[in-house]
């Protein structure tokens, strides 16, 4: 067994009568991986991390861990810890009792299990507050206290179901930081459930995007962002500009394509597998479409008119209007020496231009 494949999901369902919550799910995480489980409510994150822990037994397929299948292990004996949105902690108890409450059962010493507490609050960078009362702490503590009850067992996989959702943006987006340089300094496998696409962005060395039940798209975050294979992973990770088209020239790296509305698009790139005459889309993110108001010589530039704007101070949304086509195209500009506010502003024409490295080609919906 290679560290290619810590866990290894083959083929996994899990059926709920008629629901397909998992349908035949199969991929490897590496060990160390900081990985993430992404998708819309629904999709079948929570149960396929449920499998993981032996909370939820598979209709079909096999999980396992470190080489060993896990199916007929119970869920206590797996190498494996589960961390839950709602801080499974212990109000009446102290800090320092929540996080032994993990080791039980293991017989050690008094002494041995005051300086793993020590350790473990070393760790979640709260030392001194081990006598405190845990309905005495912020929800960032809470949410690190119950962290650290997870980890002093030092299980092999730390099964994380949306463990932040509960604080509020800020907080969030401090912890989310925190926490992936906790699983560097463990070096601990995380799994990691969240709907939130940015966060996932932010944490995980690798994504896999679920839609209803599958595994749709697994790979590094730039990649997905910049080079998604799918509409529906294009759309799920940010913002994204669709255009039809029919591919009407192909090779050596590059396509030609036709579209609907908005003339020839020129591609380049990876993702290359059509052929002439397919069908295909088109998709460039927002913040890869340039707006000028005098017309550049790219001869490809498309004429628009400004329809509305969205100023944000460091940058502005603008959405154009292009002759024949009913979306408008948006465009994230960066606000540089006030530029937003004087493109953003009113209504007239203006010319986008895009790079064809940034054109990604798609297969149809
Ligand atoms: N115990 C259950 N009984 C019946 N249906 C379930 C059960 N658990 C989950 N489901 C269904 O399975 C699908 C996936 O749910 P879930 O794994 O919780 O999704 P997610 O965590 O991505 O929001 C949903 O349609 C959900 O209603
Ligand atoms: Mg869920």
């Amino acid at each position: 067994m290679s560290d290619e494949s810590f866990i290894s999901i083959q083929s996994l369902s899990k059926h709920f009568g008629e629901v397909r919550a998992v349908d035949d799910v199969s991929f490897d995480i590496r060990r160390g991986e900081f990985f993430a489980l992404l998708g819309p409510s629904g999709c079948g994150k929570t149960t396929l991390l449920r499998m993981l822990a032996g909370f939820e037994i598979p209709t079909k397929g096999e999980m396992f861990i470190d080489g060993q299948p896990i199916s007929n292990i119970p869920p206590h004996e797996r190498p494996v810890n589960m961390v839950f949105q709602s801080y499974a902690i212990f109000p009446h108890l102290t800090v320092r009792q929540n996080i032994a409450f993990g080791l039980r059962k293991d017989r050690l010493s008094k002494a041995e299990m005051i300086r793993m507490v020590d350790e473990a609050l070393e760790m979640i960078a709260l030392p001194g507050y081990g006598e405190r009362g845990a309905d005495e702490l912020s929800g960032g503590q809470r949410q690190r206290v119950a962290l650290a009850r997870s980890l002093i067992k030092k299980p092999k996989v730390l099964l994380l179901d949306e463990p932040l959702g509960a604080l509020d943006k800020k907080l969030r987006e401090q912890m989310q930081l925190e926490l992936r340089d906790l699983q560097r300094e463990v070096g601990i496998t995380f799994v990691f459930v969240t709907h939130d696409q940015e966060e996932a962005l932010t944490m995980s060395d690798r994504i896999a995007v679920m839609r209803a039940g599958e595994a749709l798209e697994i790979d590094e975050p730039a990649v997905l962002y910049e080079r998604p294979k799918t509409p529906f992973c294009a759309d799920f990770l940010g913002t994204m500009n669709f255009f039809g088209g029919k591919v009407s020239a192909i090779g050596g790296g590059e396509a030609t394509i036709q579209t609907e509305d908005m003339g020839q698009i020129v591609s380049r790139g990876p993702n290359m597998d059509f052929r002439s005459g397919d069908d295909v889309i088109v998709a460039i993110r927002p913040e890869n479409v340039e707006i000028s108001i005098d017309k550049p010589v790219d001869a490809s530039a498309v004429l628009g008119r400004v329809r509305a704007s969205a100023y944000l101070g460091d940058r502005a949304h603008v959405y154009v209007n292009v002759e024949g086509r009913s979306d408008p195209v948006l465009s994230a500009m960066q606000n540089l020496g006030g530029a937003a506010s004087r493109i953003g502003r009113g209504e007239h024409d203006v010319w986008l231009t895009w790079s064809e490295e940034s054109a990604v080609i798609l297969p149809p919906v």
